[in-house]
């Protein structure tokens, strides 16, 4: 195996509080890890999300960057890149994903429209909800298999997305695909599925939108997983995608390894120009759109290296070396590993804790408890929500989601992650689950306080 394709030019120091501060940080941050100062983190693996390490050659963007306020150099690069890659006739650069999501969403849904998706992730399914629309789910069943060896379980499920259609045509503005799917597990969308969705879409004469976050991810488990696509290109792969969709919402915090930056791209001049309104009021002017210059300018380099292979095949290795690990030491993780994460299915390793009270909290506090390291809840936290009948609505999986930051740590860092899930697992059953105490509403894993149930 090779190692990574790039070596280290500025690092920058961690340390691990000792384990009496430790105490005394999560419960001065009320039990939620967003809470706790990143000083106090000995490795973060809250997110993957504009936590990467950009290259020499996008810290050299940064110096080259325009900032006229209109029509800056940089801009072109970008949409050079963005043309040369996704192929949209029109974008609009954004401060990250979740204002490209509001920029499109406040555009196209009317109260009481559904925007289906393979799975949404939280920002796109509160920003339907905030412009007045209803967020649906239409994973394929294997998705709520965590432990099923299977290639693509990122899929929708294709024939429900056809019979929601015929049933509620007149409802839907447009219908989206998450690739790779984040909340299930960070899985990834085969071709034919992604194709499948945008013929149905088309049948019904709705657009085709995909969430692009990890498209590069996504291409080249395409290329390493599904027939057909082995001597391709991830550009190849990734042009293809793109070619059965009429847009896409891009945070370019994960896939273009930058730290801030996005965009929403799409073919129809009417959309655009609405859209463009829109970004204005939100963002800016259409040639920057809440970013600097110089972030235009680092984007439009990650863009590409995001794509390369060689980095692919070793990011998705890092990927799998903690799962693995995870895995040998009996620690139940969502199987196969997905592109930017491990998911540990926090219910099955703390069978005592009813999800009411939130085992994928809890092993994410024991994973601070343990070794300082920041994790984040993929589970009732997150998305338990009450049904119509009044009563409170578990999501099937509870997961812990250990993500990887990009270019950022060793496979020494994911060790010591190893080490801590085998030490919390020795003492598991003097682990005990947590209460909001306060914080309500689909945002409040972000500021909800917790209590300890001992
Ligand atoms: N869509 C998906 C699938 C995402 O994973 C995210 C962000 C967004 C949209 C929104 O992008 O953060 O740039 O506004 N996911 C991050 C995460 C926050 O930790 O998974 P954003």
């Amino acid at each position: 195996m090779l190692a990574e394709p790039y070596k280290m030019k500025v690092v920058e120091p961690i340390a691990l509080p000792s384990s009496k501060q430790r105490e005394s940080i999560l419960k001065r941050a009320h039990y939620n890890l967003f809470n706790v100062a990143s000083q106090h983190i000995y490795i973060d693996l809250l997110t993957d999300s504009g936590t990467g390490a950009m290259s020499q050659s996008q810290w050299a963007g940064i110096m080259l960057g325009d900032e006229a306020y209109a029509s800056c150099r940089s801009y072109f690069s970008l949409k050079k890149a963005v043309a040369e890659i996704f192929g949209f006739r029109f974008f609009l650069p954004t401060h990250q994903g979740r204002a490209a999501e509001n920029v499109l969403f406040s555009s196209v849904i009317k109260p009481g429209m559904i925007v289906p998706n393979n799975m949404h992730f939280d920002t796109t399914r509160a920003n339907i909800i905030a412009n007045g629309g209803i967020p649906l789910n239409l994973p394929c069943k294997e998705a709520s298999m965590p432990f099923k060896d299977l290639p693509f379980k990122g899929n929708m499920d294709t024939k429900a997305l056809r019979k929601f259609l015929s049933e509620n045509h007149a409802k839907v503005p447009l219908v989206m695909m998450t690739i790779t799917n984040n909340s299930g597990g960070g899985q990834p969308v085969s071709m034919k599925n992604i194709k499948k969705a945008s013929k149905i879409a088309h049948d019904f004469g709705k657009p085709f939108f995909i969430d692009a976050c990890r498209y590069a991810e996504n291409s080249y488990f395409i290329k390493v997983r599904e027939r057909g696509y082995k001597r391709k290109s991830t550009l190849e792969i990734a042009r293809e995608i793109f070619s059965y969709a009429d847009g896409c919402t891009f945070s370019a915090k994960k896939d273009a390894i930058v730290n801030i930056g996005g965009f929403l791209a799409m073919n129809d001049r009417k959309l655009f120009e609405k859209c463009t309104e829109r970004l204005i009021l939100m963002e800016g002017f259409p040639t920057y759109g809440g970013l600097a210059g110089r972030d235009l300018e680092a984007m439009a380099i990650g863009l590409f290296e995001g794509l390369d292979e060689a980095y692919l095949e070793s990011r998705i290795a890092q990927t799998r070396f903690l799962a693995k690990g995870l895995r040998d030491a009996d620690i139940p993780v969502v199987w196969p590993p997905g592109g930017h994460a491990v998911y540990v299915e926090a219910k099955r390793f703390f069978p005592h804790i009813p999800q009411a009270e939130f085992p994928g909290h809890a092993l994410a506090i024991e994973l601070y408890r343990e070794a300082a390291i920041r994790s984040c809840e993929i589970g009732s936290v997150m998305f338990a929500e009450k049904g119509p009948d009044g009563k409170m609505k578990h999501p099937k999986l509870e997961l812990t989601r250990l993500a990887i930051p990009r270019r950022v740590y060793t496979n020494s860092h994911l060790s010591v992650v190893i080490d801590a899930h085998i030490k919390i697992a020795e003492r598991k059953e003097n682990v005990c689950g947590y209460k909001i105490v306060r914080g309500s509403g689909p945002l409040k894993h972000f500021n909800a306080w917790f209590r300890p149930l001992k």
